[in-house]
């Protein structure tokens, strides 16, 4: 009995390790075929450390506070302006989905580069299940220069 309960506990590990592995693999090549490896993982740190607290690391929000992410129609949106608009200015007292969010979406243009919003804005297109085509820092250089 000891015995087999040993076999079952060693099969188990030896099938974490070895599904640990096989997702590794699997996730690091379908990365490859996005912008690049360092965008998305940059991307992703810099949403959780200055989007997530209010659209949540799933995108979702908090019904009836923060909009969520996921499935919005600015993030999927083929023309990303609006979404670059609204990262670099902020927006206050707009309607999302017939929602009111009372409070405001601060801006960002004066503490994110370029190259950060564009990593941002580009892993939030590509998460949750969204598709938005992806932006590069230069169109929200002109962004920024236009809303000057
Ligand atoms: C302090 C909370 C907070 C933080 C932090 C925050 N947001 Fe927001 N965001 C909001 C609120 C609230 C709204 C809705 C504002 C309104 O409708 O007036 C919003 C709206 C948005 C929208 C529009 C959604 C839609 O469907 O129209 C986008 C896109 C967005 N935020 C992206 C971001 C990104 C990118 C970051 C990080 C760089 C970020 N937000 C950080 C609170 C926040």
């Amino acid at each position: 009995m000891k015995t087999y309960r040993w076999l079952t506990l060693s099969a188990a590990i030896v099938i974490t390790v070895l599904e640990a592995w096989l997702f590794t693999g699997a996730s690091a090549s379908q990365i490859d075929s996005a912008p690049s490896d360092d965008a998305v993982g940059r991307g992703q740190t810099l949403y959780s450390s200055y989007c997530g607290a209010c659209h949540q690391p799933n995108g979702e929000g908090m019904a009836g506070v923060f909009p969520p992410l996921k499935g919005s129609a600015v993030v999927n949106r083929a023309d990303a302006t609006k979404h670059i608009d609204i990262v670099l200015g902020g927006l206050q007292g707009a309607r999302v989905s017939g929602v009111s969010y009372t409070n405001p979406m601060p801006a960002f243009g004066a503490t994110l580069s370029d190259a950060d919003i564009a990593a941002i804005i580009d892993y939030e297109r590509a998460a949750w299940g969204n598709h938005g085509s992806l932006v590069a820092p230069a169109q929200v250089a002109s962004e920024r220069a236009r809303l000057k």
